[in-house]
């Protein structure tokens, strides 16, 4: 290859990229655009699998379609391809069948890992540590990028404040600080230093913008939300996430307001570009351009791609029938430009150059293997695993277990040994064999010098609907033959009556959370609760793990189960960590991403509501159950204690001469100390409430959070900036950004409960 072509691939040379993104454009036809800014599916589905009719797929001729249209030189991206041989044979057609050579960007959902699987995305952001979390996808950018994956859909930056739809596993849960956080930590690991950097791929925040507020939780269906929600709450995760560098975002499915998310203008012309101006290409969801005719926007598809590209859809992700084929013929009817095409089609080619593809269009199979199978991967998935964790009790500090005095342990319930449930949703390329459950790594810590026994007590429970996951196999529990109900039932209880502690495994199956399973109840699936409940009855002290990743009705357990810790699903190396955790080798620092609601009946539930009517009756708005939470924002046990003092500001005014001009930040100081007998981690937090102003402003608002390691006598000291940034919100009455003239109360502690307070003021100058 020549130099110029040389420099022209070299991340952060915007010149001459820009001149070979033109000179390869104006030697494209209308139909070559077109592909360029198609995105097919390419799965081969297993042998005698049926394919989920809804996605309107003919298994064996999609794979024949997308591979002519790869011929033809008009498909601009392939997604749902993990084998590095498979990425190779196609990247050959795509590069052989364009007449310019242009390589196809291969996407794919990597969510929590690749072969390494880390724990659920809530679970990672239940961390509250930036550090694992972008440690951790970049694990899975390695290894998608070393199969031939150059881009991934994630992070999922949606806040979710209905546990019933499930993708809040997806997310960081419900706060729009912590999400910021979290989605530039994804962005960060998924992308490293710049786009293009090696090892690494392209990061696509989703689903712009509104979809965790599906209507009663249900996925996909219409959300309706006010602008000071959107603004204040939705979206500054995905501003944090284009601020990272985020090279894509990803479309919703839903209505916003009335308008499909997938062709509102205003959401990609005024919001995206404008106010967070992004430089990226977007895509649409899966079939989100199609579904703007069969949703009844669009008159036909010709129209639905028309619409969708003119509003800044860049790329159209299709499993079968594009309306982005029609766009040639859009053109020539005068619904759409041929210059709105060269727009996108340029974001398309600048990705592509700035990763590289040009140069290395292909993978090496080999060192592919290699990768996957690095340990060091393992060990970030571990460590991840156990700083997600959150222990949510410990009565008479029964955890941590002491195996040198006891004897024996009974490690039950149906989740303890699935190593597929142990991996969570939203993954294709695991090892099972490799994948450690609870009751595996138990039985790998403690040797021969306990006596661990183990039942499932009770069949897995099932879906009432399938999931559309099940078409791939292997996702969904299997009803287990000759099961004998009661006979296993009661060998759990007597496995619990002969142990010294017995652990419960309980959570619902992986394929009840996720994509396509938003649930009607938050009580724990089959026979759960009465296996629990059995097992506690004979007296043997009881450590309840979750395996969630959506808050569950444990209003039973929280006053009857003395220790319960959730792990969520933990991933490949879960089993290994939570050992650790029940053993005390580590001690849990884990956090609530989201408030957990005491029964379905009351989400959604946030920390962060607004003062009303009678706030003195805010607990008791329901007549038959309390209004509060069963476990609040931001909570988490540990196995030392720690103690606040000092809390200061630095200054106690600020002041503003209009608009969101401070004279400056107040700095909140706090002393923290670990009054424990060991090592282990706090979760600094602070939240602000604004007195008075132009608006209502919630109760609380987390505004500031560090993670910190204190050895067991150890003081240290925190520091939190407050300033415009930390301090204005967006006012529905004048609709832009403000900062109030107010007094502000300021918080510190270890949730959204933290009582140490002190406040500040702003006051108008000038
Ligand atoms: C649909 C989901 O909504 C989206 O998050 C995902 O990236 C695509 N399918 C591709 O799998």
């Amino acid at each position: 290859m020549g130099d110029e072509q040389q420099a022209t691939t070299t991340a952060g040379d915007d010149s001459a990229l820009r001149a070979r993104v033109e000179e390869l454009l104006a030697g494209m036809t209308l139909a070559e655009k077109a592909g360029q800014l198609t995105q097919y599916f390419y799965f081969r589905l297993p042998e005698g699998a049926e394919a989920e009719p809804a996605l309107g797929l003919d298994p064996s001729a999609q794979p024949r379609m997308v591979e002519a249209a790869l011929g033809r030189g008009e498909v601009g991206s392939l997604l749902f391809v993990t084998d590095p041989a498979e990425v190779n044979r196609l990247q050959r057609l795509a590069v052989e069948g364009n007449r310019q050579g242009i390589p196809a960007i291969f996407g794919f959902d990597v969510i929590h890992g690749l072969r390494t699987i880390f724990p659920v995305p809530i679970a990672m952001a239940a961390s509250w540590d930036p550090a694992t979390i972008e440690a951790g996808q970049a694990v899975a950018a390695r290894e998608a990028r070393a199969v031939g994956i150059h881009w991934t859909f994630a992070p999922m930056v949606d806040v979710a404040r209905d546990p019933r739809w499930g993708r809040i596993i997806e997310g960081a849960g419900e706060d729009p600080y912590l999400g910021a956080a979290v989605a530039a930590a994804q962005v960060r690991g998924f992308q490293g230093p710049a786009l293009g950097s090696a090892e690494r791929v392209v990061a696509g925040p989703k689903h712009f913008a509104g979809y965790g507020y599906a209507l009663g939780g249900r996925d996909y269906d219409e959300v309706n939300l006010s602008d000071s929600e959107l603004w204040n709450v939705v979206l500054p995760p995905f501003a944090a996430a284009v601020e990272a560098g985020a090279g894509n975002v990803m479309t919703a499915y839903m209505d916003l307001n009335g308008i499909p998310a997938t062709g509102n203008r205003w959401l990609f012309d005024d919001v995206l570009r404008q106010a967070l101006d992004f430089q990226g290409f977007v895509v649409s969801d899966a079939n989100a351009v199609r579904s703007l005719a069969t949703h009844g926007f669009a008159e036909d598809l010709t129209e639905a791609g028309a619409r969708a590209l003119a509003v800044g859809v860049d790329l159209e992700m299709a499993i079968a029938d594009p309306a982005y084929a029609h766009l040639p013929e859009a053109v020539a009817q005068g619904r759409v430009t041929e210059e709105a095409l060269d727009v996108s089609v340029r974001r398309v080619l600048a990705a592509k150059l700035r990763l590289g593809l040009f140069d290395e269009p292909y993978v090496d199979e080999d060192r592919a293997r290699e990768v996957l199978a690095d340990p060091a991967h393992r060990d970030v998935a571990r460590t991840a695993a156990q700083r997600a964790a959150v222990l949510l009790r410990n009565e008479g500090g029964l955890l941590p277990l002491d195996p040198s005095a006891l004897g024996s342990l009974a490690v039950l319930g149906p989740l303890a040994d699935s190593r597929r449930d142990t991996l969570g949703p939203w993954v294709f390329d695991f090892d099972l064999d490799e994948t450690v459950t609870v009751l595996d790594g138990i039985r790998a810590a403690v040797g021969d010098t306990l006596d661990v026994r183990h039942t499932p007590g009770i069949r897995p429970a099932l879906r009432t609907f399938p999931s559309m996951f099940d078409m791939f196999g292997g996702n969904a529990p299997e009803e287990p033959e000759g099961f004998d109900d009661e006979a296993e039932l009661a060998r759990a209880v007597e496995l619990a009556a002969g142990a010294d502690v017995a652990v419960v495994v309980l959570g619902e199956w992986q394929n009840m959370i996720g994509e396509a399973a938003s649930t009607s109840t938050l009580a724990l699936p089959g026979a759960q609760q009465e296996l629990l409940e059995a097992v506690v009855a004979t007296g043997t002290p009881v450590v309840l793990l979750v395996m969630n990743g959506r808050p569950l009705d444990l209003r039973w357990a929280a006053e009857h189960v003395p220790a319960v810790l959730d792990i969520w699903y933990p991933g490949s190396q879960g089993g290994a960590a939570v050992a650790d955790l029940l053993l005390g080798r580590v001690s849990p620092g884990g956090r609530l991403p989201f408030t957990w609601p005491r029964t379905v009946g009351q989400v959604p539930l946030v920390y962060s509501h607004t003062t009303s009517h009678e706030p003195q009756n805010q607990g008791r708005r329901y007549w038959d159950e309390a209004s509060t939470p069963l476990f609040p924002f931001g909570h988490g046990l540990s196995y030392s204690s720690f103690a606040y003092a000092d809390l200061q500001v630095d200054r106690e005014t600020l002041t503003t001469t209009g608009g969101l001009t401070l004279d400056g930040s107040v700095m909140v100081t706090v002393q923290v100390t670990n009054t424990g007998g060991r090592e282990a981690d706090e979760v600094v937090q602070l939240y602000v409430h604004q007195r008075s102003g132009t608006a209502s402003r919630p109760v609380r608002e987390l505004k500031g959070f560090e993670r910190v390691t204190l050895a067991a006598g150890e003081s240290r000291t925190v520091r939190f900036p407050l300033g415009a940034a930390q301090l204005r919100y967006w006012n529905a009455a004048v609709r832009d950004w403000v900062v109030d003239a107010a007094t502000f109360d300021v918080w510190v502690g270890g949730s959204s409960t933290a009582d140490l307070g002190t406040t500040f003021s702003v006051v108008r100058g000038g």
